[in-house]
């Protein structure tokens, strides 16, 4: 896959970014996510590649642009799959509040694990602790074999968690064995991600969220040198009726990193509202700054982009 693709995808989710910044506490869902699905379907079009939607916002019957299907770019050039969320982290941003993100994970044709919109259980964790996790063990037993590749002690851990109904099982297991817990609103991507960076003092990601974020945070994993594994959680048999078409045959299956996203990958994402890693959006007289995040599993180069975008010598995306 073409290194300077990496490049030009960065361009699909500043654009998101942008046309999401106006929206940034205003309560209003629907239109945050609208401006941000529709800059970035038009962004793909000044890409030369061949793209596909693998994950996106959903069904075609369910989603006007970005559906899972459907194909992105001028059509000429690298055939590529895409995982994306224009805007992950809906609430966050109608909020106004912290780690929304716009994203974009890209690899050849075939690689992304065909997820259906359902949920995902999850574990993630930073380079330090790659290879010792097992999801199918346990809070407990992955807290300490977390403390002792990490050297430290299980109290000494910090835990990211959804803060969910469905997680209260879970929480009580970290507390009695003694570990600290993050509870967050929403945003298991950039949860992911803080596993694999010291300064954010994060250890694991833990619990259940959106399978299509699986994707894509364990494309990020791949990239960061860190780990990841999910296991798909239906809510109902037509959720598991829709994955057996989409070829997903074993309920149970343990998806390691290399499962959900093969071969080389790239993760882009930009930030919208500000973040642990990524500042969101900040707006100066005529434009605009944003900083993002490209990296690429072949080579595990990480590149961090602060972009200035003027309004007045270009018009604004899609808005
Ligand atoms: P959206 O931006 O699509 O709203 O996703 C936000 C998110 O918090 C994800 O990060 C997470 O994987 C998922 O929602 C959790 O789903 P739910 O809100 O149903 O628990």
């Amino acid at each position: 896959m073409d290194r300077n693709l990496a490049l030009e995808f960065v361009r699909v989710t500043e654009a998101a970014a942008l046309a999401v910044a106006p929206w940034i506490g205003k309560g209003n869902e629907k239109a945050a996510d609208h401006a941000a699905v529709e800059s970035m379907r038009k962004a793909f079009d000044s890409i030369p590649f061949d793209g596909t939607i693998v994950i996106g916002e959903g069904e075609r019957d369910e989603a006007p642009m970005l559906f899972i299907g459907e194909k992105v770019g001028p059509g000429k050039g690298p055939k590529i799959d895409i995982a994306c969320d224009p805007l992950e982290g809906t609430t966050i941003t109608a909020l106004g509040r912290s780690e929304a993100l716009s994203v974009i994970a890209a690899a050849e044709e075939g690689n992304f694990l065909h997820a259906p919109d359902t949920y995902m259980d999850k574990i993630a964790v930073g380079p330090t602790a790659k290879g010792v996790i097992d999801i199918t063990k346990g809070a407990t037993w992955n807290l300490n074999e977390v403390a002792k590749a990490t050297k430290k002690k299980v109290s000494d851990l910090m835990v990211i968690i959804l803060d969910r109904p469905r997680h209260q099982d879970l929480i009580n297991e970290v507390r009695r064995a003694g570990a600290r817990i993050r509870l967050i609103g929403d945003g298991d991507v950039s949860a992911a991600i803080a596993t694999a960076r010291l300064e954010t003092g994060v250890d694991i990601l833990m619990g259940i969220g959106g399978a299509p974020e699986g994707v894509i945070a364990a494309a990020a994993m791949r990239c960061m040198g860190g780990d990841f594994q999910g296991i798909l959680k239906f809510r109902s048999d037509e959720e598991r009726n829709r994955a057996k078409t989409m070829g997903i045959t074993n309920e149970n299956r343990i998806y390691e990193m290399n499962d959900l996203a093969r071969g080389n990958v790239m993760f882009i994402a930009t930030g919208i509202t500000n973040g642990s890693y990524l500042q969101g959006v900040r707006y100066f007289a005529g434009g605009a700054h944003t900083h993002s995040v490209v990296m690429r599993s072949e080579t595990g180069t990480i590149r961090n982009i602060e972009a200035t975008h003027c309004f007045d010598l270009k018009p604004r995306y899609g808005w």
